[in-house]
């Protein structure tokens, strides 16, 4: 049996949020509708609208509204800002900009920073040669300074997460985050396998917002392992390669993100 990949965004979130413990580290998220983009602006003030199939973060757009300002509505698609007086002269842009697929709409988190750029993380959870889950590496992604995605194939950049989050934790409060995400990353991939039951591996894109609360803001299932060769400790990018072959991911299938 092959290994199992879910693509779209709302089949995994779904999952999520149907559990009692995971669902609290979901952002809300909402079918993209025009009134859905009002109210949850009114709302969160900032959300992200996704392609429900997307990847790389492309044709994601975060949308803001500022009642401060004499431009209100605003949103930012790649590097391209653009603002608006009035929310339906915003929408009409937003409709244009966006990509001719399925979008959906979530709440925005305001990641934490390091040197001015935003970063949130990835958690690789795979089977071990045990079966077992475990969640084998964590890495950090810094966004490009002029965009809202911290993809690396959008110019983000792989940091580890000690490096990131040293400003905010001491070496003692990060051990226990640490074991926490790890837990998180464990029971996000058991959840998911109950509905999908022949995934091997999950990638999970977790933003820290300014409290320090993690959020998820998307599983993927065949996560690229390659990025953790962007970690100056070696091993676990090597821990990450053993699992992946020996449930076979490498047997003619395509690498993807
Ligand atoms: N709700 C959100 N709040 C803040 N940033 C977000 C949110 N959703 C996505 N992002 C940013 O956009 C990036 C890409 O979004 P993601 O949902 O992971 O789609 P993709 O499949 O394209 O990677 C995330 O890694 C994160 O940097
Ligand atoms: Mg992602």
């Amino acid at each position: 049996m092959p290994i199992q990949r879910v693509r779209s965004k709302w089949a995994k979130t779904d999952v999520l949020l149907a559990d009692p413990i995971l669902r609290e580290y979901v952002p809300s998220t909402r079918s993209f509708e025009q009134s859905t983009v009002k109210q949850m602006l009114e709302q969160y003030a900032m959300i992200y609208v996704k392609p429900i199939h997307g990847t790389f973060g492309s044709g994601v757009i975060r949308v803001e509204k500022n009642s401060e300002s004499s431009t209100p509505y605003s949103f930012q698609s790649g590097e391209t800002k653009y603002s608006f007086g009035t929310f339906n002269e915003m929408f009409r842009k937003l409709q244009k900009v966006k990509k001719r697929k399925a979008y959906l709409t979530q709440q925005g988190i305001e990641l934490l920073k390091y040197n001015g750029r935003r970063f949130d993380l990835r958690i690789m959870v795979q089977k071990n040669p045990q079966s077992q889950w475990e969640s084998t590496g964590m890495i950090g992604r810094v966004a490009h300074p002029r965009k809202i995605v911290t993809n690396y194939h959008a110019g983000g950049t792989p940091m580890p997460v000690n490096t990131l989050l040293k400003a905010f934790l001491s070496s003692e409060q990060w051990n226990r985050y640490d074991t926490n995400l790890r837990k998180l990353g464990v029971d996000t991939a058991r959840a998911l396998e109950k509905r999908f039951p022949r995934i091997k591996e999950i990638g999970i894109d977790v933003a820290i917002d300014h409290h320090l609360r993690p959020w998820i803001l998307e599983v993927n299932t065949l996560p690229d392992p390659f990025l953790f060769k962007k970690l100056p400790n070696r091993s676990v990018f090597r821990k990450i390669y053993y699992y992946a072959v020996a449930y076979g991911r490498f047997k003619a299938r395509k690498r993807n993100a």
